[in-house]
């Protein structure tokens, strides 16, 4: 086998559930140097190079694909031929093409595809009294994500031209078409602190010369960090898909691995 040092975790996760599964897959590889690339709101877009590095690639589904903003920060990555982990993460509905449409386009950054797994986070519009897949990753899914990058450590060991293995979805991918602009809002609790500001990928948010919070509504993703981080429960989505995905969602689905 080939001598890997490092491994890097590169991944776009507003809620934390998609970083979550990265770092477990990536601790269980245990390469000497670990590098961890955060792209949330890094909207930079200097080219960033790998090589002889395993890459872990964690993303988060939207209506069944990667997520657009996902794709879009990843195409800076230049991957030399660094074998590549995929990970797509869905909130217990289905995550469809999203896989297929990874490795497609990793394939095109110049990684080389090891393995996949689809794995289950809470739902972005999951509430308190409405949960959606509450609390995944919890400890069997990191358990799982752990036992996953073993199984891809040993295969990168026996399988030298990394075989190509199946992989669940359709080509051509799912249609999405485009979705209305919505976005949360701040209701009287808001104390202006900004920590919504911090965490918005797109920096659809600002503070207004009279300290009020605004939300440019073209911008928002609909990601829901703002809403998941407000230290004072100060920031509300409100979506008829809340109460639909709570009640049609409710069986726990587990990860499904492609290896
Ligand atoms: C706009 C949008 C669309 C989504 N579409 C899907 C979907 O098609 N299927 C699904 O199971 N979850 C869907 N989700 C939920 C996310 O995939 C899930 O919450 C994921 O854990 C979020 O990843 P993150 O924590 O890394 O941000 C969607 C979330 C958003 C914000
Ligand atoms: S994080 Fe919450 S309290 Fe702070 S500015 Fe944003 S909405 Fe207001
Ligand atoms: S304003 Fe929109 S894009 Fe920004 S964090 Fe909130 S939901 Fe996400």
């Amino acid at each position: 086998m080939k001598t890997y040092t490092s491994n890097h975790i590169v991944f776009f996760s507003p809620t934390h559930t998609s970083a979550k599964i990265a770092r477990a897959i990536g601790e269980s590889i245990g390469m000497g140097r670990r590098i961890e690339i955060d792209l949330t709101t890094d909207e930079n877009s200097s080219p960033i190079e790998i090589k002889d590095s395993i890459t872990i690639i964690a993303v988060p589904v939207y209506a069944g694909r990667v997520a657009p903003i996902a794709l879009q920060r990843l195409r800076r990555l230049k991957g030399n031929n660094a074998p590549a982990i995929l990970v797509a993460v869905y909130g217990n509905r289905d995550y469809e093409d999203a896989l297929v449409e990874l490795r497609d386009e990793t394939i095109q950054l110049g990684f080389t595809p090891l393995a996949a797994g689809a794995f289950i986070g809470e739902h972005s519009y999951s509430r308190p009294n409405m949960p959606i897949a509450e609390g995944r990753p919890d400890v069997t899914d990191l358990q799982i994500a752990e036992q996953f990058g073993k199984d891809c450590l040993t295969k990168l060991e026996k399988d030298e031209t990394l075989s190509d293995f199946y992989l669940k979805g359709n080509i051509p991918y799912r249609f999405v078409g485009p979705s209305t602009p919505a976005a949360p809002v701040c209701t009287e609790e808001c104390f202006a602190c900004g920590e919504c500001i911090e965490v918005c990928p797109t920096h659809a948010i600002a503070l207004s010369d009279e300290g009020k919070i605004e939300t440019e509504i073209t911008k928002c993703i609909k990601c829901c960090a703002c809403v998941k981080e407000c230290p004072n429960g100060a920031r509300v989505f409100d979506t008829p898909y809340t109460p639909m995905l709570h009640q049609k969602c409710a069986a726990r689905r587990e990860p499904e691995l492609f290896i």
